[in-house]
């Protein structure tokens, strides 16, 4: 007989019993796309970085580890705490393997802007999900500069870069609004000769513009277009990242549906290319207060307040959906909560997300018996009264924790599947949401 020395691969499952309400003060993990930045520029950096509150979820931990993996050392983290002895611009070394960015499309296409500018080859891969998603986008623009990419069919993972080549600025407009192709773009042009510009066609989160600057590079933003011109350097500084919007957003709408609730999120990013949540939040009715404003290293950041309300079904405006990209899941849990009828249009890129959130959200709402139907670039979704049931999360972080809190609201227990990939946004999410009042535990 023959004994497998395999491990199987384990996902549990989310089990939350029906009712309760959230109350209290909660800090939710670091923001990942500034823990990401964070580690990237700080090892690019001369000097020494230290970030405080850094997110350390998987995605990030990819990041890092990818940096590891070129010779940059960093100490930790520990607690939120990390250390990074820079590089410099041109001190990575060539990595001796293939570099494993996970589920994280964050850091596979920031990583190849930075590594097309290196004197070496590398190949980025990237787990089931990340290995469906379009790298196209960045692939094709890097090329343009003078990079040497190669894809797999249709623009998929892995990437296969090779390095020595050199780049030169581009005059580039985005064709969706990404911060991820923007910021790859960025930092490329750091190695370009000549200046690199992109045009937005809707803003998108700015935190890569951001953190340039506070590492003492000139980026200058007029308007939809952004430019900085290659050749420079960084200079290490202090991070102290802020909790993240996105991670909060679970519980500002869990504390508006479940009735009773009052609640307290602490030092969340306010960035305001990243509060589209709040703003339809409050158009749906939503109490949410924001008070302590206070700006963390060139981000502003403060608490909010909220409690428990009637929400009703709006018509997205098409200009916040670049600004809630990531909240989508959990608002689609506030929408099944309101009275009426919500649209979303204009949000296409919800199907290219770590799972098709547009599709894999309507299956599991009707699953728990509301009426949602899918449209091409949206969703419809009929207020209504939630069931019991059980959803399948199709490995995604965000819908499993949309689902979980969908539970505040619901006549009977979910259950649901696949949970594993919450640990790349946010480590801890059952002892903390339990702490706040959600009657969750995790299964197998
Ligand atoms: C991110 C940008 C967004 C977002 C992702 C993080 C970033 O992606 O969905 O979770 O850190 O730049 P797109 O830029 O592809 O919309």
């Amino acid at each position: 007989m023959t004994l497998s020395t395999e491990t199987p691969n384990q996902s549990p499952d989310y089990v939350i019993q029906p009712g309760g309400k959230l109350g209290g003060r909660l800090r939710v993990p670091g923001d990942k796309s500034i823990s990401h930045r964070s580690v990237m520029l700080g090892a690019l950096a001369r000097g020494v970085t230290e970030v405080s509150g850094l997110l350390d979820g998987e995605d990030v931990m990819a990041t890092l580890a990818a940096f590891r993996a070129m010779g940059v050392i960093a100490e930790g983290p520990r607690a939120g705490r990390l250390t990074i002895h820079g590089a410099g611009m041109h001190g990575l070394q060539a990595p001796r393997a293939v570099l494993d960015m996970g589920n994280s499309g964050t850091a596979m296409r920031l990583m190849a802007g930075i590594l097309s500018g290196q004197p070496f080859d590398c190949v980025l891969t990237g787990d089931e999900s990340l290995r469906k998603r379009p790298m196209g986008r960045v692939a094709e623009p890097l090329t343009t500069m003078g990079a040497a990419i190669e894809t797999a069919a249709r623009g998929r993972p892995p990437l296969r870069i090779r390095g020595g080549h050199r780049l030169h600025g581009i005059d580039y407009r985005l064709p969706v609004p990404s911060a991820q192709v923007k910021s790859a773009l960025l930092l490329a042009g750091l190695y370009a000769d000549g200046i690199t510009r992109i045009v937005e066609p809707a803003p998108t989160r700015d935190h890569t513009e951001r953190m340039l600057r506070g590492f003492g590079y000139a980026v200058e933003t007029d308007g939809a277009v952004i430019s900085l011109q290659g050749g420079g350097g960084l200079t290490a500084c202090a991070i102290d990242v802020p909790a993240d919007i996105s991670s909060a957003a679970f519980f500002l709408v869990g504390a508006i549906i479940a009735p009773g609730s009052d609640l307290v999120l602490e030092h969340v990013g306010i960035n305001p290319t990243r509060i589209g949540v709040l703003n339809i939040l409050r158009a749906m009715g939503g109490a949410i207060d924001v008070f302590n404003e206070r700006s963390v290293g060139g981000e502003p950041v403060a608490d909010l307040h909220v409690r428990s309300g009637p929400l009703r079904g709006i018509t997205i405006p098409e200009d916040q959906v670049p600004l809630a990209i990531d909240e989508f899941p959990v608002l689609f849990i506030a929408a099944a909560c309101a009275t009426g009828r919500t649209v979303l249009t204009g949000a296409q890129e919800l199907r290219v997300k770590e799972s098709d959130r547009i599709a894999v959200m309507a299956e599991g709402l009707q699953q728990l018996g509301i009426v949602a139907h899918e449209t091409p670039d949206g969703i419809i979704i009929d207020g209504g009264a939630l069931h019991e049931g059980s959803v399948d999360s199709r490995g995604d972080h965000r819908i499993a924790m949309a689902f979980a809190i969908a539970a505040l609201r619901a006549s009977g227990s979910i259950r649901v599947r696949d949970c594993r990939n919450v640990a790349t946004s946010f480590p801890g999410f059952v002892p903390l949401a339990a702490r706040a009042g959600l009657a969750i535990r995790a299964e197998g």
